[in-house]
């Protein structure tokens, strides 16, 4: 009998999850392993540099997108499928997937074990991550990168790592041609209390000496395009701000909706145990953001990766009494680059040299280690 291990999503977890089953395990399995890998995009985002890639010119479409069925085009057929399509429903009496294909089909997929990896995106519905479809994300960007070309004035709201970065890129590229103007919820930006002082502060000074205007304590209340095509913002601290663009770039939203509730905590994560395997369930298994427990990051997911497949590797070859725990990553890591000469970093309670950061992130954003990544060779800082 075939053995069939469905994962859902093609990201930053589910994508390098499924090279590490196809390439350890799928030897080993006695009958034999078929993975079908299911995803709406046929491209991989290497979104980590979307906020550079924003910026007309600075990053060619074909660094920042690489193709999921090339990198997955030396595997037998026999063991390997790649679907174009959504999950829109989770049976797990049945284990059974329902997926809406991209070409307008419907499709039930049965499997022995399944990965959830369906990720996360921004509130905002800005391609700063996959919407959907590659045509739909790429057509996004480049109407983006030209409303960001054609802009005097950016606003933009939320001023965690995405909103900090791209308010840093933006005003390193444009420097006074551009206003550029952070609005900022809290009293300092990265406001979260494991960040620590020093690195907050310096991002501040930071962004203030590309000449980011930060507006703090201050949320945008309510946002209407007027008749010019100007964006009307009202802040919560009494004032108006009309702007040519605003960019909402906070809140993280899991794309878990597609799962029966009863897997989900209150915030819509999944609950997982400390073998990364959904409560409640002996065959499903969770990674990356949609997981309750560590940090919506690509920071600890090389371990994610490693610890989901070696347990995979184990229930697939009858050793389940085998698998071991996921150890949750206990250093807070957080690397901000804003431009190619303003960087700082954390890791735990180390405050990273800026030189060091610019020097690892600033320069490219890594997009020169995604062929690897995506292709199956590498993970980020690990071998496959
Ligand atoms: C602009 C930006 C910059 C970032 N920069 C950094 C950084 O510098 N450092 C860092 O540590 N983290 C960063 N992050 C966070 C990082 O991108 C995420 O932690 C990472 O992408 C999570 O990987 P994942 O596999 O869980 O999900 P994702 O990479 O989001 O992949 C999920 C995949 O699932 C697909 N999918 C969604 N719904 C379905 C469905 N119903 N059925 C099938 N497929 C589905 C999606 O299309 C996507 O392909 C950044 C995030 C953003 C938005
Ligand atoms: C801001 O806009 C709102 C709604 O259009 C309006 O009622 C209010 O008077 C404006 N406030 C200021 C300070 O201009």
């Amino acid at each position: 009998m075939v053995k069939t291990v469905v994962v859902v999503g093609a990201g930053f977890t589910g994508l390098p999850t499924a090279h590490k089953l196809l390439i350890y395990t799928a030897p080993k399995v006695q009958e034999k392993l078929k993975v079908v890998l299911i995803s709406p995009n046929s491209h991989f985002y290497w979104n980590l540099a979307a906020v550079r890639g924003v910026i007309p010119g600075a990053i060619p479409d074909e660094q920042l997108f690489l193709p999921v069925a090339d990198a997955f085009s030396r595997y037998p057929s026999e063991n390997f499928e790649f679907i174009l399509g959504k999950a829109d429903r989770l049976q797990p009496e049945s284990k059974s997937v329902h997926i809406a294909a991209n070409d307008g089909t419907t499709r039930e997929i049965t499997y022995d074990q399944l990965v959830i990896a369906t990720g996360s995106t921004i509130r905002g519905d800005l391609p700063f991550k996959s919407l959907g479809t590659h045509e739909s994300t790429i057509n996004a960007l480049h109407s983006l990168q030209n409303e960001i070309k054609n802009a005097n004035s950016i606003t933009i709201a939320g001023a965690g790592p995405t909103g900090v970065e791209t308010a840093g890129e933006l005003a390193a590229a444009y420097g006074n041609q551009k206003q550029i103007t952070l609005i900022c919820a809290g009293d300092n930006v990265l406001h979260t209390s494991e960040v620590l002082p020093s690195v907050f502060q310096t991002v501040e000074r930071d962004l203030q000496k590309l000449g980011v205007k930060v507006i703090h304590k201050t949320k945008v209340e309510t946002s209407s395009k007027e008749s010019g095509g100007q964006t009307k913002l009202v802040l919560s601290n009494g004032e108006n701000l009309t702007t040519d663009l605003y960019l909402p770039l906070f809140g993280v939203q899991v794309n878990t909706a597609w799962l029966p509730s009863t897997l989900l905590d209150e915030a819509g994560n999944v609950k997982l145990d400390p073998y990364m395997r959904v409560q409640g369930t002996s065959n499903v298994w969770g990674i990356g953001d949609i997981g309750n427990l560590e940090p919506k990051q690509v920071t600890s997911t090389d371990q994610q990766i490693i610890d989901l497949a070696g347990n995979l590797d184990l229930v697939l070859t009858e050793q389940e009494s085998k698998i071991k725990e996921h150890k949750v990553a206990d250093k807070k890591m957080i690397f901000i680059t804003l431009g190619k000469s303003y960087a700082t970093g954390q890791i735990g309670w180390w405050k990273v040299w800026g030189w060091l950061t610019a020097y690892i992130k600033g320069r490219k954003i890594f997009v020169d280690s995604a062929p690897n990544y995506v292709n199956g060779k590498a993970l980020r800082h690990a071998s496959m």
